[in-house]
């Protein structure tokens, strides 16, 4: 890493940027934090402004703007509308099959008034969470909105999640009202979402209404008093297209969002409308440099905090014009991507490690058939970006002057925590520093910082706006995954470790803790063990990360069969096939390796260290703790 040569911004970019110098910024940002983040928060409209930027009388529940009174909304949507952006395009959509739909600011209004209506004939009040599952089309963007504005909380599960892992988050959530869609196009079938809402819903005891927004035709079940088509619903007279915006503390609930964690089942991080709405605005225009005349895509799935963050409510704030694409990226061929980018004339695009890794997988060729010299950024998240997919994505798609902003962030950050601006001196594979006001270091487990060059754990000392508020309805689950492990000093363990060089820059390496995370998803070991274990052939299990040329990781399992059960390729396929069934296509193991007994601790804790490192043929490390 320290003969890594520095990648330059070209004098263009940094005549042009928003943010001309980092240095002195991040030294008043940090030495002023609050003051920082008031300034921020100047640039958004407030029905009342804060009587304290930061309540920290009770960490780690840290309150941003308190007293404050506001709704995302006001600033996504309402104080758009006021100004000559009412006719700017707030969204660009094309389908898989090639449809393409446009909507201004002022459209956009109409359609989440009108959802919001919708909503609140159905009884939403401010407080409910309601439960998005959808394909990547409008409506899933409207229905987020829609709940935000009338104080309501949404959860949006992924749509590749399986009907029994929705129904663990309805139930968690306490969801009544579900949105669906029939179905989504991916790889050129249609998926199916609307039946596996009715399983989901026969699992659950809250579910009482579910919405469904046409998209494919597709044959679906509807059951009366409990299913209706969601265009039905917008002919109704009540469905107006008008709606006032509900006033919000700065603290109250935005949205819950799943995900995985070491232990149990996925938990429900919450964010709130104040904090987050100052946070996600404040990065994104910042770090991807967004001018107005500018067409950003987030190629994320609105269904992961990438999406919520943005594509939906950072773009939106800053009245930009965001694009959205439906479906798979080679479709129905390998230049699909390309081919919208010089169609739309996109000037930002912000992806995963993986997708490029795949893309630069089809060769030079797909993209130079386009031209594609409207990009002027480039992004990348969700896991560590190698040098080679680095280079390549410089090169080819940003024709050696497009700055890579790799930003490492998490569901629980909000938002950008290290990252480049554009001005900043890259290095192939490194996020960089740290945004404005945050304050973070290397450590060992007592706390002490490392030194240079050596890996520790990631951990960030000060608090900021984009911080979940907590755990829904489980604060002690809160403090004690994030907070326990540094108490003394009130840090906030990531859960990645890292190592900072020479230069400040953070070199990001990989979870610590027993989460996987496989093409940019996130998935709990414990997840994957308890699916495998539902099967009756299994005693337990263990399920392991190993690196992947394309996945970045992927999952291996190691099974103890019951006595009455053999070993064979017949049952590792079922098993297989058990896990994608329990929580979806992206738990996929890529094998199941049947094992007379898991290697555990003294204290029963399984060693999955051990398992990977002679699946790897790696030295096996220190075993004194091992129980033969
Ligand atoms: C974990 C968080 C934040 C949006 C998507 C993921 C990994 C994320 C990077 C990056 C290296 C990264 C970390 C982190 N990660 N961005 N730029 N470089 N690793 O959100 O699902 O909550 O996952 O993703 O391991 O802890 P998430």
């Amino acid at each position: 890493m320290e003969d890594e040569e520095f990648y330059y911004p070209s004098q263009d970019i940094i005549d042009h940027a928003n943010v001309k110098e980092y240095d002195d910024l991040y030294k008043y940002s940090v030495e002023h934090r609050e003051e920082f983040w008031a300034e921020q928060a100047e640039n958004l409209n407030w029905y009342k402004k804060w009587d304290n930027v930061l309540d920290k009388s009770n960490p780690p529940f840290f309150k941003w703007f308190e007293g404050a009174k506001t709704n995302i909304i006001l600033n996504a949507i309402d104080r758009h509308l006021l100004t000559p952006t009412r006719n700017k395009l707030a969204i660009i959509w094309e389908g898989e099959p090639g449809d393409l739909r446009t909507f201004s600011y002022h459209a956009l209004n109409r359609e989440v008034c009108q959802f919001a209506n919708i909503l609140k004939s159905m009884g939403v009040k401010k407080g409910d969470v309601v439960t998005i599952y959808m394909p990547q089309i409008p409506e899933q963007i409207f229905a987020m909105l829609a709940c935000a504005k009338i104080g309501a909380a949404h959860s949006v599960v992924y749509g590749g999640f399986s009907s029994e892992a929705l129904a663990d988050r309805i139930n968690d959530a306490n969801s009544k009202v579900v949105i669906t869609a029939d179905g989504g196009y991916r790889r050129g079938k249609v998926i199916e979402l609307k039946g596996i809402v009715n399983k989901a819903m026969e699992l659950s005891p809250t579910m009482e209404i579910c919405i469904t927004v046409k998209r494919t035709g597709l044959d679906v079940y509807m059951e009366n008093d409990r299913d209706y088509w969601y265009h039905d619903l917008k002919a109704l007279p009540n469905a107006s297209h008008k709606c006032e915006t509900e006033q919000m503390d700065s603290n109250d609930m935005l949205f819950l969002l799943y995900t995985s964690g070491s232990t149990g089942k996925p938990k429900a991080l919450v964010h709130t409308h104040g904090g987050y709405s100052v946070y996600t605005s404040t990065t994104h225009k910042m770090v991807f440099d967004l001018k107005p005349e500018d067409r950003f895509w987030c190629a994320a799935d609105p269904g992961w905090i990438t999406g919520h963050s943005y594509i939906v409510y950072g773009p939106l704030i800053n009245g930009s014009t965001i694009f959205m694409y439906e479906g798979a990226p080679n479709h129905p061929y390998p230049d699909r991507w390309w081919k919208m980018i010089d169609k739309y004339g996109i000037n930002i695009l912000y992806t995963s490690p993986t997708a490029i890794r795949g893309l630069m997988r089809f060769g030079e060729s797909w993209p130079a058939r386009h031209d594609i010299s409207s990009l002027r950024m480039l992004g990348s998240v969700g896991e560590p970006i190698n040098p080679e997919a680095w280079k390549w994505y410089h090169r080819v798609i940003g024709n050696d002057k497009c700055p890579i902003m790799d930003t490492w962030w998490q569901t629980e950050t909000g938002g950008f925590m290290i990252s480049p601006l554009p001005v900043t001196p890259l290095k192939p594979g490194s996020a960089t520093k740290p945004f404005f006001g945050n304050e973070m270091a290397v450590v060992d487990d007592n706390g002490n910082e490392v030194n240079v060059g050596e890996e520790g754990l990631l951990v960030i000392k000060s608090p900021w706006p984009g911080l979940a508020a907590g755990v829904y309805r489980d604060p002690e689950r809160f403090i004690e995954t994030y907070w326990k492990k540094y108490q003394k000093q009130g840090w906030y363990l990531t859960g990645d470790s890292a190592k900072k060089d020479e230069d400040g820059y953070y070199w990001i390496i990989g979870r610590t803790d027993d989460v996987i995370k496989v093409s940019g998803y996130r998935l709990g070991t414990a997840e994957i063990e308890s699916a495998m274990i539902s099967h009756p052939a299994i005693v337990e299990s263990a399920a392991i990360a190993i690196p992947h040329a394309l996945k970045g990781n992927a999952i291996h399992v190691f099974a103890v069969l019951y006595k009455d059960y053999h070993a064979s390729h017949e049952l590792e396929m079922e098993l297989i096939n058990h896990v994608v069934l329990h929580l979806g296509p992206i738990a996929r193991p890529d094998e199941v390796k049947f094992i007379d007994s898991l290697p555990k601790t003294r204290s029963g804790k399984i060693m999955r260290r051990l398992l990977k490192a002679r699946l790897l043929g790696l030295p096996e490390g220190d075993l004194s703790t091992l129980e033969e």
